[in-house]
């Protein structure tokens, strides 16, 4: 991790703790992440729980996410939920293209990019997912394949560098409590961090890369204590407080020192009310 990185670490709590258990989990992550002050933790809850754990969060550093966005303001799109809503239920993150919704909902780079130019838009912290199947790697595609996915919406995150996070998540990995090994995970930030490189210097500096994928208690120090490795993003272990806390007690430990990532730049008002 470099000096222009502050770490990050996001409870991805997928479809589970929807309803009265989601403010008691998230008081549980504040009280076991407290004193944290040199790592962004962030919880992403379902959509119906955002509204009470962003209550119950108030005044704390932990920040609240979605798992996912729609790309229209308002109207006729049953299901969906937009920007605007979110930032109304206390949300300041949007997780984008993770591996499941690509693969169970078929979304495509394509949605992904107009996704994350909509959070961008509207204030959203975009946090976009990346990685291989495991027939990709089988076949040595993988950075092949990570250059398409972060090739989609790179030159939207050079709008705003650093607001927004990507996260390299190898589909094997999710949920099968196999890891990359820290060395091949390095490798891959590292090419990704080139390819933001290519689009601006400052992009490639500042745009922190997450691994996610089974990272645990046990091996987020390994993982996130390489130089490239900015923090997780969590599953499974997100659901257990004092397991998060491990995680994000790893990325509090990886530097000594405070930078906030940058605020958004000011857009004129158009930008802001997409209806
Ligand atoms: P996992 O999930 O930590 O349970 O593997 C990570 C993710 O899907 O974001």
């Amino acid at each position: 991790m470099t000096q222009l990185r502050r770490p990050l670490v996001a409870g991805n709590w997928k479809m589970n703790q929807g309803g009265a258990g989601a403010p008691a989990l998230a008081a549980a992550v504040c009280d076991a992440t407290r004193g944290f002050h040199r790592v962004d933790v962030v919880v992403c809850p379902p959509f119906t729980a955002i509204a009470a754990v962003a209550r119950q969060l108030q005044g704390t550093e932990v920040q609240v996410g979605a798992q996912d966005l729609y790309t229209e303001p308002h109207g006729a799109f049953t299901g969906e939920i937009s920007a605007s809503m979110l930032l109304e239920a206390g949300a300041t993150w949007v997780i984008i293209g993770h591996s499941e919704r690509r693969s169970l909902f078929g979304e495509t780079d394509a949605m992904v990019a107009l996704k994350t130019k909509v959070a961008l838009e509207a204030g959203l912290r975009p946090i976009v997912c990346v990685g291989e199947t495991l027939s990709q790697r089988e076949q040595g595609k993988t950075l092949e394949v990570v250059h398409h996915q972060v090739n989609a919406f790179a030159s939207i995150f050079a709008d705003a560098p650093g607001v927004g996070a990507i996260a390299y998540e190898p589909v094997w990995a999710i949920g099968t409590g196999k890891t990359a090994v820290p060395a091949d995970a390095e490798h891959v930030h590292a090419y990704m961090r080139d390819r933001l490189r290519d689009v601006s210097a400052e992009l490639g500096d500042v745009t922190r890369i997450l691994y996610g994928g089974s990272m645990n208690a046990t091996n987020a120090t390994g993982l996130i204590g390489c130089g490239e490795i900015d923090g997780g993003l969590i599953g499974g272990a997100s659901l257990k407080p004092a397991d998060f806390a491990s995680i994000c007690e790893a990325g509090q430990n990886s530097i000594n020192f405070t930078l906030r990532p940058p605020a958004f730049p000011k857009r004129p008002a158009a930008h802001q009310e997409r209806s």
